[in-house]
């Protein structure tokens, strides 16, 4: 019987499909010739008041039995630190247009409500203080979204005041008497969330004239950043493709242009999620190849978006001035079953890997626009860098992706052509590779590489100019299985794995294995 039972495996191995072909890939890289810097910002953080993305993900309170620090914990501090977070936004999100700030300073802290996150009870006891206490711990810049919906504008003047002023006012001294005597430094100001939408769906033109009022009076104090590192501030933006969008887009950039000298913006925001069908979206586990195929179809989508609405701003603003700033992105399941639907928790696999690969070579791409972008969401929440369970904690295949790109921080883009070849399944043609290259702040040559095709490894050959070389490596992503997941008993499963190539007369060549994002560098 066992005879048999080895006879049928051998057999059944022999009929599986063969061990497919590697397919060439041929790519030019002259390093001489640079593009525009790729803004480290386009690797932000989102952290919104949501399910368990702050309370628990961040903050467990300084009498938590999880090693913390002032109640941050310790280990997504140190995750945080070491993939060089530059930016987070916080407190939302629709949370951010319903959020009253002082609620969450000062030793009283109510218990209000969420209603748009499950309807549940928001302690306040993360705040002002606690958030700014968080990035510094992680060495990130603030990224404060400020009420446009519920609040009013001397609200959110205040908040600046209370975090921004040397001068002993009222609000400085309620700062001081809070604990923290010097002024915050506050990089970014969202003015308002998605305004057209749960930021209280306003048209247009209404959305504009909140932008001027928000943009004159909020104002930033702090005196280091009167003639340096002067705070942004980031209008609301698109939401999608749709004509509504670029009504919105048309709207407030035109606004932009004839703008007067009281009021001015430096961003524009641009959110866009990965999600086939709201009403019956992706699971996050359990898929097979069909489902990778589709949502990655829709997630280059993003190509397109950044496109219409750069060359929308083009037309107002040809001199860049502001910044396409993407600061809602990712991929959004079908919450994880057994979770409370309001926490949009979801797994996070080898397919979001690949997934936020091609949407920060898109931003790499468009460098000259998009000098910054933020994940939604940091920990917990939609296509997360981190999930926890009490006191553990796991770094989800995303979560390396981002570790990987640390290198493509500030670098300067440099071109690559190739062609990408393609992949299909079914009635679904994707390119099959695609590639990044740039010159990083440490004088090397980086390349980013992805293979999308599930099934056939891709053997590169790049052909390098401007840059001696002998050697490559680097680290690659990638797993048994596209819906492969890190569990909190299996850390480990989707994780990088050490890689290297040779250069001989100036080609370097490299098997990209199926479903695999690859960061190497070149040198001697
Ligand atoms: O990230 C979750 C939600 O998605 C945000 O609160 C909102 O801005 C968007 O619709």
């Amino acid at each position: 019987m066992r005879a048999l039972f080895f006879c049928l495996t051998l057999i059944v191995a022999g009929l599986a499909a063969p061990p497919a072909a590697a397919q060439k890939v041929e790519l030019s890289v002259d390093a001489s010739k640079a593009g525009a810097k790729i803004d480290r910002q386009i690797f932000g953080q989102f952290a919104e008041h949501l399910g368990k993305g702050v309370y628990e993900g961040i903050w467990v309170g300084p009498d938590s039995p999880i090693p913390n620090t002032r109640g941050i914990r310790n280990d997504v501090v140190a995750a945080l630190r070491a993939i060089k977070v530059p930016n987070v936004r916080w407190p939302g999100g629709c949370f951010a247009d319903e959020y009253h700030w002082r609620k969450g300073v000062g030793p009283l802290r109510p218990e209000t409500l969420n209603p748009n996150w499950g309807g549940v009870i928001e302690p306040n006891t993360f705040g002002t203080h606690e958030f700014m206490d968080f990035i510094d711990q992680v060495g990130a810049e603030a990224f404060l979204s400020v009420n446009v919906g519920s609040g009013t504008p001397q609200e959110a003047a205040e908040w600046l005041e209370y975090l921004t002023t040397a001068q002993p006012t009222a609000l400085q001294k309620e700062r001081v008497a809070n604990g923290h005597p010097a002024p915050y430094k506050i990089a970014y100001l969202g003015i308002g969330n998605e305004s057209w939408d749960c930021g209280g769906n306003m048209t247009p033109d209404y959305y504009v004239s909140q932008l001027k009022i928000y943009s004159r009076f909020v104002r930033n104090f702090n005196p280091a950043q009167q003639e340096k590192e002067k705070m942004l501030r980031i209008a609301v933006g698109p939401g999608g493709g749709e004509p509504r969008f670029t009504e919105w887009t048309e709207a407030v950039m035109k606004a932009y242009q004839s703008r007067q000298w009281s009021w001015d913006m430096e961003g524009l925001s641009l959110h866009n999620y990965t999600v086939v069908n709201w009403e019956k979206k992706h699971a996050s586990v359990g898929f097979g190849e069909a489902e990778y195929a589709q949502i990655l179809k829709k997630t280059l989508e993003m190509e397109g978006l950044v496109s219409k609405h750069s060359a929308i701003m083009d037309k107002y603003d040809p001199q860049k001035r502001v910044a396409l700033v993407v600061d809602e992105w990712g991929a959004w399941y079908a919450p994880l079953p057994g979770s409370n639907p309001g926490f949009l928790y979801q797994q996070n696999s080898l397919r979001d890997a690949v997934l936020a690969a091609l949407n920060l070579n898109i931003f790499a791409r468009h460098a000259e626009r998009v000098r910054m972008a933020n994940i939604a969401q940091m920990v917990n929440v939609l296509q997360a860098m981190i999930l926890t369970d009490k006191e553990k904690m796991l770094l989800t295949p995303t979560y390396h992706v981002f570790k990987m790109y640390v290198p493509f921080q500030d670098a300067t883009f440099v071109p690559v052509t190739f062609n990408a070849g393609t992949y299909t399944h079914g009635d679904i043609t994707l390119p099959r590779v695609d590639a990044v290259a740039a010159k990083g702040t440490d004088g090397r040559l980086w390349l980013t590489l992805t293979n999308v095709d599930p099934n056939r490894p891709a053997e590169v050959e790049v052909r390098l100019a401007g840059v001696t070389a002998t050697s490559a490596a680097g680290e690659t992503l990638t797993a048994p299985k596209v819906d492969s997941v890190n569990t909190f008993e299996a850390p480990q499963t989707v994780t990088p794995k050490p890689v290297s190539a040779k250069v001989q007369g100036g080609k370097l060549t490299l098997r990209l294995e199926p479903k695999s994002v690859t960061v190497i560098s070149v040198g001697r």
